[in-house]
């Protein structure tokens, strides 16, 4: 990994990072850049892969949608506890420092078993701080070891936090070992403590690796699941669920969805790679039929769980890889697509997809994607029979390099 090891000179354009944790721990890595440096740098980063890969023509380039809130937009946030804390480059060689201390943050890149003891995180808003600073609290208090990440030893792995715009809280707690005595003390004092976790849940993770999605969870106090509301539609998010991880940007960006797609009722839509159908609920009101593949069965599940939610009933979601599930069989079922949304994850979509995409002739396209390369190497195939009308940046997630993109295509008559 590269560092730096000293600075000449600033540039004129630098602003001071808020947070002390700037450089250190691996987010945010643009918060030096004023928050309109970095949406020309993302609006530009759009602009060059539709120059360069794509090569297509594009009807019009729209200005960039920066985000509502630059800090504290986070609806998700994992935390790793360690017995390890990485040392700040003017504490090494001080003999009265050790890094042998518990402490509760983020991975430092580069090195996997030391963390970033973290005091405060600009990402996710209240009551995140406070919970990441109780919940250790109270496993030191308790004697209950951090994880040793070498050794693979200890108790105490990891913490997420997911909230709410309506003030919902959920808590997953990772523990390594399972010593339920403790683990209830732990939990009922954080339920004391902190009475706005609204559902608080817990898995035992003896794996080498982190990942707890494949992990038992198991629910211990409040809801099974948070609540979140973007305009009128409410969406009920489990442990395990996908949602968006900026809310409010998340409906900001499927308002511009519902506009690119021009809906006036009677249209029949495809929402591919739908998640747990947030793009699909979100414009059902507008449009006679919407159709949801996923390949998550667990999203479908709460997609469908939400869909009742909210009353809604002209949509159908299914479960399995686009590739397999979208044929013109499945089209002749469903209806030809009068527009087909396409949210695919960052490598964006299968050729045969594509192919596939070529043979609907959906009249119009709305392509949404976190990956600007892979959207342009997409469209340029599209444009075998497909304009690019308009093309819109959004900023999902400020501080940091990512970009989400809407671009609109229409079929070439
Ligand atoms: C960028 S997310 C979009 C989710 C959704 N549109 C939203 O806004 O919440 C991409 C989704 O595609 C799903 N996915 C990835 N590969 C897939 C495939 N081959 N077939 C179907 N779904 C897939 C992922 O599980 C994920 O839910």
């Amino acid at each position: 990994m590269c560092t730096v090891k000293a600075y000449k000179k600033f540039s004129d354009d630098r602003v001071e990072p808020v947070c002390e944790h700037f450089n250190i721990c691996g987010g945010c890595k643009l918060q030096h850049v004023p928050y309109s440096g970095q949406l020309a740098y993302k609006q530009k980063t759009v602009y060059d892969a539709f120059t360069r890969i794509a090569k297509v023509p594009v009807g019009e380039f729209l200005p960039i949608l920066g985000a509502p809130q630059s800090e504290y937009y986070r609806n998700k946030m994992e935390f790793a506890f360690s017995n390890k804390r990485w040392l700040l480059p003017e504490e090494i060689g001080n003999t009265s420092i050790s890094n042998v201390e518990d402490v509760l943050g983020f991975h430092r890149p580069g090195a996997f078993d030391k963390i970033v003891d973290i005091k405060h995180c600009y990402l996710q808003g209240d009551p995140s701080n406070a919970l990441r600073l109780g919940i250790k609290r109270m496993a030191i208090e308790r004697d209950m070891p951090f994880f040793d990440l070498r050794v693979q030893t200890g108790m105490m792995r990891h913490v997420m936090f997911r909230t709410t715009s309506i003030g919902e809280v959920m808590v997953i707690v990772s523990f390594y070992q399972n010593d339920p005595e403790k683990i209830k003390n732990l939990l009922d004092a954080m339920i004391a403590e902190f009475p706005e976790i609204t559902s608080l849940f817990y898995c035992i993770n003896p794996k080498k690796n982190d990942y707890i999605l494949d992990l038992e969870m198991v629910h211990y106090h409040g809801k099974e699941t948070i609540e979140e509301v973007l305009r009128d539609v409410r969406f009920n998010i489990g442990p395990k669920s996908f949602f968006q991880t900026n809310s409010e940007q998340a409906g900001n960006l499927f308002n511009l969805v519902e506009e690119f797609a021009g809906l006036e009722g009677n249209e029949n839509v495809y929402d591919l790679y739908t998640g747990i159908g947030s793009i699909a609920l979100y414009i059902a009101h507008k449009c006679k039929q919407v159709v949801g593949i996923e390949e998550v069965g667990l999203a479908i599940e709460d997609a469908k769980r939400n869909m009742e939610l909210n009353g809604i009933e002209n949509a159908v979601f299914y479960a399995g890889d686009v590739r397999a599930i979208l044929t013109k069989t499945f089209a002749e079922k469903h209806g030809k697509p009068d527009v087909l949304i396409t949210d695919p994850p960052r490598a964006g979509m299968h050729p045969d997809v594509v192919k596939m995409l070529l043979q609907l002739e959906a009249p119009k396209i709305v392509y949404v994607s976190c990956n600007p390369a892979t959207q342009a190497r997409d469209l340029q195939l599209l444009h075998e029979k497909y304009d690019v009308i308009k093309v819109q940046p959004v900023d999902m997630f400020p501080h940091t390099h990512h970009v989400e993109n809407i671009a609109l295509l229409q079929l070439r008559s």
